[in-house]
């Protein structure tokens, strides 16, 4: 048996200038002094988990410091809360934390996630660049790292290698916002979504760059309120609203989506809308501004028959369809590697009408890598308006057609606003 140090370090900051006699302490919690090796080789989850529940019974602004130059190599682990705090609780990953090699190493071989954070709220973890989290070696089925109902959530500086699913998955959470990460997997692994949004207000992403498999980005199910900004994606399949209504009968929902100046570099997809056929709810009020493009596959794309590639869509029985609706696609400019600049593959309900409404496009200039070939703009079941666009959308109403210049809306350039 190990003997613990149960040492810890208490940081007191005391400021006199402004705020009267303001001072706080931040108490440390140094997963070393709590029985962590630190070599690679050592399991040391356990050190982990008790560095956490020391932390997670102090008050005040506790901080679970992860050191530098060290690698901890952690099985299956959940940090749990609710903690004592009810301030911020530090999460400082300075050092590198990996996963067991092989999964036959894994003690927990169901879990859906390696690293789960659930009910913590408060949650502040910092990689400040030196920060690693490898999940090289992770079972196919598991995500890197999930929150769970952690309301008041930041994540920045960390880079995130190789985890054959999702790289980070924020599952019921409030407020929450992530930066500066670095997320880096083969463009030829599945599945391995760099962030999925599930069930969740108020995210805020900005300033990443993500090079993985599958979905840069993915907001799903049950999100409001999901803003991106100057994220890099690439290689990946875009920044997707979806996908939502896989099931039938089931009634999802994703709305107030922002997504700007964002760079897609060889991706499958740009902004990509999808949903499932045969399922129900909506995804409305996205918009998708500002975005570069080079070597695109299918830069913009709404796809209301998505089926996973080897899915069977076929014995879907239903034909209700996930409403898309007030959708914009502004300033878009840069290349395309496929022949599809625009794709609007759309459904009837299940009342006989379009599934997407109200579809706007402006400002785009998409041209071919390859100046000899075509460009081409797939439309079936869509309305909305375009503006000074090129290739030229004809399924969409110009709008500075006489139709539309007696539209009350035609002239807004913002038919919904956003509020944070
Ligand atoms: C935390 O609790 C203390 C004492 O109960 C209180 O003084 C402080 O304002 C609280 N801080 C926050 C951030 O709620
Ligand atoms: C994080 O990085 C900054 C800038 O390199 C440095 O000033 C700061 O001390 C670092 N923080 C920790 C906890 O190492
Ligand atoms: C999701 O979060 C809300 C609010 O924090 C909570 O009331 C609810 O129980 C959570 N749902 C689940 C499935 O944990
Ligand atoms: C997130 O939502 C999607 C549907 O949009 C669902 O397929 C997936 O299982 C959900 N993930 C989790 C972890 O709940
Ligand atoms: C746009 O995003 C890039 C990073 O991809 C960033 O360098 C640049 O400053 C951003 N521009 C604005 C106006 O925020
Ligand atoms: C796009 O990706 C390619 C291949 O990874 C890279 O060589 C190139 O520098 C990238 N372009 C930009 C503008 O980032
Ligand atoms: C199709 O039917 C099979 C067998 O009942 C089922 O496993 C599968 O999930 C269904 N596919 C879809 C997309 O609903
Ligand atoms: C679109 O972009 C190309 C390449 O940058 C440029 O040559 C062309 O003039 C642009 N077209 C419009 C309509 O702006
Ligand atoms: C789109 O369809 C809806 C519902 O049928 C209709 O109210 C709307 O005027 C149409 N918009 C355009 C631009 O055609
Ligand atoms: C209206 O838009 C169409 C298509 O974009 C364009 O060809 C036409 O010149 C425009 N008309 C006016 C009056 O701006
Ligand atoms: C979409 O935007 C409209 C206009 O701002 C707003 O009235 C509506 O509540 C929004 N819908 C959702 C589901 O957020
Ligand atoms: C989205 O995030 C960016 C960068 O963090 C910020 O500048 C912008 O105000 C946010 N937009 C909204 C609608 O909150």
């Amino acid at each position: 048996m190990r003997k613990l140090l149960a040492s810890f370090l208490i940081v007191c900051i005391f400021t006199t200038s402004s705020n009267f006699n303001a001072g706080y302490c931040q108490e440390t919690f140094n997963v070393l002094d709590y029985g962590a090796v630190g070599d690679g080789q050592t399991d040391d989850s356990e050190a982990f988990l008790t560095a956490w529940s020391a932390l997670c019974a102090a008050k005040g602004t506790p901080a679970l410091v992860i050191p530098m130059e060290k690698t901890f190599l952690l099985q299956p682990t959940k940090f749990s809360g609710p903690c004592i705090s009810n301030g911020s609780i530090y999460v400082e990953i300075l050092g590198k934390i990996v996963a067991p090699k092989t999964p036959q190493e894994w003690k927990e071989c169901e879990k859906e996630s390696w690293l789960l954070f659930s009910e913590v709220n408060n949650l502040i973890i910092n990689g400040n660049e030196t920060g690693v989290i490898n999940g090289n070696g992770l079972p196919w089925w598991t995500e890197a790292l999930r929150f769970f109902n952690c309301n008041d959530l930041q994540l920045s500086g960390l880079t995130h290698v190789d985890s054959p699913k999702g790289h980070i998955s924020i599952l019921n959470c409030t407020n929450v916002i992530v930066s500066n990460l670095h997320i880096i997997a083969p463009d030829d692994s599945e599945n391995t979504d760099g962030i999925d949004i599930n069930m969740s207000r108020h995210v805020n992403i900005h300033d990443c760059i993500i090079g993985t498999g599958d979905d840069c980005i993915a907001i799903k199910r049950g999100s409001v309120l999901v803003n991106v900004t100057n994220i890099a994606c690439g290689p990946g399949h875009g920044i997707s609203v979806g996908s939502i209504g896989k099931l039938e009968g089931a009634y999802e929902t994703v709305a107030e989506v922002f997504v700007r100046n964002c760079t897609f570099n060889g991706t499958m997809n740009g902004a990509r809308i999808k949903t499932w056929p045969g399922g129900s709810g909506y995804a409305k009020n996205i918009s998708y501004e500002k975005i570069t493009l080079i070597g695109v596959q299918n830069p913009i794309i709404i796809d209301q028959n998505y089926c996973n590639g080897e899915h069977d869509c076929g014995n879907i029985t239903s034909n209700s369809a996930v409403e898309v609706s007030n959708v914009i696609f502004n300033d878009f400019r840069g290349t395309l590697a496929d022949e599809h600049a625009i794709t609007f593959d759309c459904s009837k309900t299940e009342y006989g009408t379009l599934a997407c409404l109200n579809i706007n496009m402006e400002q785009i200039n998409i041209t071919s890598i390859d100046p000899e070939k075509e460009i081409s703009v797939l439309c079936k079941n869509v309305n909305g308006t375009t503006e000074d666009t090129s290739p030229s959308v004809h399924c969409l109403q110009a709008r500075n057609s006489t139709i539309d210049a007696d539209s009350p809306d035609a002239d807004s350039p913002d038919p919904y606003a956003y509020s944070f």
